[in-house]
């Protein structure tokens, strides 16, 4: 899918004194926009709030923008479609990446299927800013897990387009880090990401001394 045009004509970019690096600095981490993509059931959403209440714990700035919360709001007029989802992702894309620029560690859990949805959206940002997470969880677990209960609905023909049944699921090539989110415990999938975040200088370890590691949570 193209990238649309700019619609609007005579619009000029305004430089914002106070910058991102200013506002990192005042953070004392870095804005990072934190991918997680996968299956439904998965374990992106309950993922990402864990990762963020460990940040937050160790006083970061950080916002979860989760596809079922979105969907009600900023993206209420998109369905399931190719279409539709990937103008979600535009949409989303966008969006992190304001809050990237606000010094903020943002964490997006949405399935996001498409490989070139999500390098449209890491091409948007800086390299190092853009981190994909694939919580690999397969579709006979996200199936048996069924929390929402739309698995069984996809199987009985009530939902049209169901990622995994019905509509495509590209998984990652190379993502900056595959979880066992299938099999691992939650706390080790948090501690893998909060690693890598320290091994990218996303975040700084010594502002953690006081949790020992994830597993304290
Ligand atoms: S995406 O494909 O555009 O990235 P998004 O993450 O926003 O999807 O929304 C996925 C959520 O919508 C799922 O977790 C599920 O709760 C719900 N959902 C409803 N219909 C579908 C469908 N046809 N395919 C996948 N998820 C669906």
């Amino acid at each position: 899918m193209s990238i649309k045009p700019i619609a609007s004509t005579n619009i000029v970019w305004h430089h914002a004194t106070v910058t991102r690096t200013r506002r990192e600095a005042q953070n004392g981490h870095r804005g990072a926009i934190i991918w997680f993509t996968g299956l439904s059931g998965a374990g992106k959403s309950t993922l990402a709030h864990a990762v963020e209440e460990f940040l937050h714990q160790g006083g970061c700035r950080t916002f979860v923008l989760d596809g079922d919360n979105v969907r009600h709001g900023l993206c209420s007029d998109l369905a399931f479609s190719a279409k539709d989802r990937q103008e979600n992702i535009r949409r989303i894309g966008e969006m992190a990446k304001l809050f990237m620029e606000a010094g903020i560690i943002v964490l997006t859990a949405f399935i996001s299927p498409y490989l070139a949805g999500r390098e449209r959206v890491r091409a948007m940002v800086e390299q190092g800013d853009f981190l994909e997470v694939y919580c690999d969880t397969p579709i006979e677990i996200c199936e048996t897990r069924d929390i929402k209960g739309l698995y069984k609905k996809a199987r009985d023909g009530q939902i049209a387009e169901f990622t995994g049944i019905s509509s495509p699921y590209e998984a990652p090539k190379t993502p900056e880090l595959t979880v066992n989110t299938g099999a691992a415990e939650l706390q080790i999938c948090v501690q893998q990401v909060i690693d890598e975040m320290i091994s990218r200088g996303i975040i700084n370890s010594a502002s953690f001394n006081f949790i020992q590691d994830a597993t304290d949570l």
